[in-house]
């Protein structure tokens, strides 16, 4: 049989047997494309342009297109037929096969999401014709794609079919999660599909929407994790839902309200309805998973510290309050074992780790910091509570990386630094933190055991003309970064307990590292990368970083910054239902080191604690 390739936009291409519909192509081709009336010439709503290949129209096509349109090569794709090699374009950029770009990490994926549309016609019942108005609408779906019939009967939606064909004349859109379906609406809504993707991290929370056809960000709102009221870190948290009766409620009802609130600010920003948005993927450590569910994660923290689930978990959006349609679906990815969590997840499928030939370090930076090295034979992974100084919370003059923060500070001929939006500062965050640490170590200000000298102490000569900025504050040392004058108000400073909580901050997750290498068997010069993500990711000098310890100096120059990685995953999961169901494989496939039960950790950790180079 003489067969004749088919081209579409995307980069698709098929070779298929002469005298093959394009509508038995499309299907073939996985691309998602509405046939309203089953392919029967009726509705002459399957428009194609065809650019290549083009044949005399039926008279179907002649009785519904005009004159201009089929001078132009309109065709129906149901009742085209290939006969010679056939170049076709959409009308609809929902049809256009996308792919999804993650450029700070080069990361691409076809977009094919869980939740799809289809716009179908079908017949009115007569007296020869009684199918039920359920079967009907199957059977219009069936015609389509070939798909297979739908095996829940959602009574509630039931009760709307009725008015809901007869008042539009049987023109409605389905919203199908496999081969369920899900919604119906009045007349064509297949241009509107919209989701979310969340990375509820213990400090910040951060949504993405996403146009579900094109893989396109359309815009991102961020919160602070309401939670942090209730305790700064998880284990605190855990205390909390354990000494109160509805404590886990009361956690559970923080979070999703404000991922609500954060669905309604990234629609306005988008000019998207709310009601537009079918799908929210999740990721977040194992403790901020099961808060988010409504599960209490009491089991994480005690030994042998078992987590509820693991898996992958789809819920409907009534059962989480989430205020998204109705019709839509929530995407919670898997969990790996312990803290480390669904982010975790993320980050290694944006990342590839596991299709890595070189071992890589891939460091998720954060209040709760996770880590994974390896390669794509073995991954290990593991989490440490790193607390809130990196985000800049529980700093006497932290704040998050926003309007108004110092982020980054030299130690040049004079203290100087930047401030996000060029504006007067009001504070500092997680990156600004760690240069002036790095700095205080560099100008001999900060001695090994993380003490501020007093001034008389400093013998470094590079740190006689900072000196003066030693001081005391409420009766410990501190170091001031911006006097009032330069703030119209209140002084910057850092104080010995913020330089404190840096420490055990770092290490925490240099002590991570360690564990990892020790258990992996390697040493740094067998480490080719090393990926460092975290909300503030990109903007954390890495020279800093290793300065004050947090990465083995060694591996300075094989840093590079992939921001939120476990936010890039997210999208990931919420875009491709292939990244969805590789990211449960992942899970089960990542050797998980439970860092309190290694013997070795507390010495670990403690000497990581040392500000040595
Ligand atoms: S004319 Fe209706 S699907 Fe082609």
């Amino acid at each position: 049989m003489t067969k004749h390739a088919v081209s579409f936009p995307g980069g698709i291409q098929l070779e298929v047997e002469a005298g093959t519909t394009l509508k038995e192509v499309m299907n073939d081709a996985g691309i998602n494309f509405d046939f309203p009336c089953g392919g029967r010439g009726r509705c002459g709503k399957c428009l194609v342009r065809i650019t290549a290949g083009i044949r005399e129209p039926l008279a179907e096509e002649k009785e519904k297109l005009t004159a201009e349109e089929l001078a132009e090569g309109i065709r129906f794709a149901c009742m085209t037929q290939v006969h010679g090699e056939m170049t076709v374009e959409f009308l609809s950029e929902k049809n256009i096969q996308h792919r999804i770009l993650i450029s700070s990490l080069n990361r691409t994926a076809k977009v094919e999401p869980h939740i799809t549309k289809r716009y179908i016609e079908v017949d009115q019942p007569t007296l020869t014709d009684q199918r039920t108005d359920w079967q009907r609408i199957k059977d219009g779906l069936a015609a389509q794609s070939n798909a297979e019939e739908s095996p829940s009967k959602p009574v509630p939606l039931l009760r709307t079919v009725p008015d809901l064909l007869r008042d539009n004349k049987h023109k409605v859109t389905a919203v199908v999660y496999g081969n369920e379906i899900r919604g119906l609406e009045a007349g064509n809504t297949t241009e509107k599909l919209y989701g979310m993707a969340f990375d509820i991290g213990t400090t910040t929370i951060a949504g993405f929407l996403m146009n579900l056809y094109t893989g396109e960000e359309l815009s991102v709102a961020s919160a602070l994790n309401p939670q942090t009221q209730y305790g700064a870190d998880v284990i605190s948290r855990i205390t909390y839902a354990n000494h109160h009766a509805d404590g886990v409620d009361v956690l559970h009802r923080a979070v999703t309200q404000t991922i609500n609130a954060l669905i309604g600010e990234a629609a306005k920003k988008a000019g998207v309805a709310r009601e537009d948005i079918y799908a929210v993927s999740i990721v977040g450590n194992t403790c901020m998973h099961h808060f988010f569910l409504g599960i209490n994660p009491r089991e994480v923290a005690l030994a042998p510290y078992v987590p509820v689930i693991s898996e992958s978990v789809e819920v409907d959006p009534r059962d989480l309050n989430l205020e998204i349609n109705p019709a839509g679906m929530v995407f919670v990815l898997p969990n790996i074992a312990g803290f480390v969590g669904a982010d975790t997840v993320g980050v290694l499928l944006a990342t590839e780790l596991d299709e890595s030939d070189e071992i890589k370090l891939v460091v998720d930076i954060g209040t709760n910091g996770e880590m994974a090295l390896g390669n794509k034979d073995r991954i290990l992974a593991c989490s440490t509570a790193a607390g809130p100084a990196f985000e800049g919370a529980q700093i006497s003059s932290g704040m998050r990386g926003a309007t108004g923060a110092i982020d980054h500070v030299t130690f040049a001929e004079e203290l100087e630094y930047t401030v996000i939006d060029d504006v007067k500062p009001i504070g500092i965050c997680g990156s600004a933190l760690l240069d002036i640490v790095a700095g205080l170590i560099e100008v001999g200000l900060l001695d090994e055991r993380g003490r501020l000298l007093r001034p008389e102490q400093v013998t470094d000569p590079r740190g006689q003309k900072f000196k003066h900025r030693l001081l005391e504050h409420d009766g410990t040392p501190a170091f001031l970064l911006a006097d009032a004058d330069e703030t119209g108000g209140k002084k910057i400073m850092v104080t010995q307990r913020d330089i404190r909580e840096l420490q055990m901050a770092k290490g925490a997750i240099a002590a991570g590292i360690r564990t990892l290498m020790n258990n992996y068997g390697i040493e740094t010069d067998q480490i080719r990368e090393v990926q460092l993500a975290g909300a503030f990711g990109n903007y954390l000098n890495p020279h800093s970083a290793c300065v004050i310890g947090l990465i083995p100096a060694e591996l300075e120059d094989r840093i590079t910054m992939v921001g939120n990685a476990a936010g890039a995953g997210a999208k990931l999961a919420l875009l491709s239902q292939s990244e969805y169901q590789r990211a449960a494989a992942r899970a089960r496939s990542v050797e998980f080191i439970e860092l309190g039960s290694d013997p070795a950790f507390s010495s670990t950790f403690a000497k990581a604690m040392r500000f040595t180079r």
